[in-house]
């Protein structure tokens, strides 16, 4: 057996994914080893309460409350406490002792990514956080590695579990929402509060990580545009299907031309519900998964599928950047920083152009097509397909209209306007078009 130098990890929380991670770390010593170039010692696991239940049988001499002494001499950190605090003192306390850190915590780099790379930058460590966007799917290391050749144009993401499981069983079964958000909580895919799934906040904190790293580009999470999927109900599901789409609660990351961009070369980040045409590889992912769209100059369209959460899943994310930390530890040198060296600016929501579907409620007499039409016309809105369905005879029609791009700002005012123009009965939904 080769002899290899021991580097000291230190774990810190062992939910779902921490105890997962001890359990790899225990069972998979020799192959890790050979892997890694190094013997990988686990030092220790810090926990709130030791005699807590868990998922992997763990010795119990490995379990401290005392997270800071463990840290103390760790050649590598893994922080799965999650939240912000205590895990961002904990972080700096281990980068500031020159220990490299694992983390899944998206909230923790969401909020604070800056402050953690800045740390990391001065003493020469990295941070490495593949199991912080969708689980178990590689999608981090692809970003930051494998296209760092290329240029990345656009992501579209269904990083959130939780949604994209309520929104296939509304697809598929017609189910309603709140029944399948009380599943979606049983079966564990949501968060201890779902308003982060449902809201669209969990979504955003990974769009905020995938856009910094696909554009090089400091992303603070208040400037990620997001909405939630509450108000989508089986009608809406439904008009979906009938037009050729699927509702996904999408991540969009978007590269703007100057030309697209009065200010010149921009990003956009987006979180919302939008229409994804059925033949689209994302409208295929179903239940919990997750999946990555990512659209690059020279690749082309790539996708990344698989677990977004689960604790053996993202397990497996985070054992890979172990085995990264530890061969960069062997081998010296600096740590890779985040480079934010591009930082383009980030338009508001009010300058986005996507495609729109805005479903009407209309009094079905003559010429109100005609003004609907005008309205939409004079507020710089393109219609590309209409179609109507009489639902009262003589009374009410429902009118669905696909429109071209148009600027987010002109479609918002002119829908404002569609709906006090007094041949409106009710603006049904306005969806984006995302993938067309
Ligand atoms: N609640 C999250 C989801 C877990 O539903 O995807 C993974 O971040």
């Amino acid at each position: 057996m080769t002899d290899y130098r021991t580097l000291r990890v230190a774990l810190l929380g062992a939910g779902a994914v921490g105890s997962q991670v001890a359990g790899l770390l225990l069972r998979h010593g020799d192959e890790l080893a050979d892997r890694a170039g190094a013997r990988l010692e686990l030092a220790g696991i810090a926990v709130r309460d030791p005699d807590a239940e868990r998922d992997v049988d763990l010795p119990q001499e490995l379990f401290t409350t005392d997270a800071e002494s463990l840290i103390v001499g760790s050649d590598i950190v893994i922080e799965l406490i999650g939240g912000l605090e205590p895990a961002y003192r904990l972080v700096l306390e281990a980068l500031g002792s020159g220990a490299d850190v694992v983390t899944a915590n998206k909230a923790l780099l969401a909020t604070y990514g800056a402050e953690i790379f800045d740390a990391a930058d001065q003493v020469g460590a990295s941070v490495y956080y593949e199991a912080a966007a969708a689980g178990a799917i590689p999608i981090i290391r692809p970003l930051r590695d494998s296209l760092a050749g290329d240029r990345v144009r656009r992501i579209m993401g269904i990083v959130n579990g939780t949604t994209n499981y309520i929104l296939d069983r509304m697809d598929t079964e017609g189910a309603e929402f709140a029944a399948m958000l009380t599943e979606a909580k049983q079966l564990g895919y949501a968060e201890s509060d779902p308003t982060a799934d449902v809201e669209g906040f969990d979504a955003a904190q990974k769009a905020a990580l995938l856009a910094s790293l696909a554009f090089h580009t400091s992303v603070p999470l208040e400037r990620v545009h997001r909405e939630g999927i509450t108000h989508i109900d089986p009608a809406m599901v439904d008009a979906a299907r009938h037009a050729g789409y699927v509702i996904k609660l999408l991540a969009v990351c978007e590269r703007l031309d100057a030309s697209d961009s009065p200010t010149g070369e921009a990003i956009s980040v987006r979180v919302y519900p939008a229409l994804v045409p059925r033949e689209h590889p994302l409208a295929a992912v179903h239940g919990a998964n997750n999946a990555v769209f990512v659209e690059a100059e020279a690749a082309g369209d790539l996708m990344f599928y698989g677990a977004g959460a689960g604790g053996i899943q993202t397990a497996s994310a985070v054992m890979g950047d172990v085995v990264s930390a530890a061969r960069r530890h062997m081998a010296g040198g600096l740590g890779v920083g985040e480079s934010t060296r591009a930082n383009l600016p980030i338009v508001p929501i009010g300058r986005v152009t996507t495609k729109y579907q805005i479903t009407l409620e209309i009094d079905d007499r003559t010429g109100v097509l005609a003004t609907v039409a005008g309205i939409l016309s004079e507020g710089r809105v393109s219609i590309a397909t209409v179609d109507q369905t009489v639902i009262e005879d003589g009374g009410v029609a429902r009118l669905v209209i696909g429109t071209h791009k148009a600027v987010e700002q002109d479609l918002s005012d002119t829908v404002r306007r569609l709906a006090d123009s007094g041949v409106v009965e009710r603006v049904v939904s306005v969806l984006r078009v995302e993938g067309d």
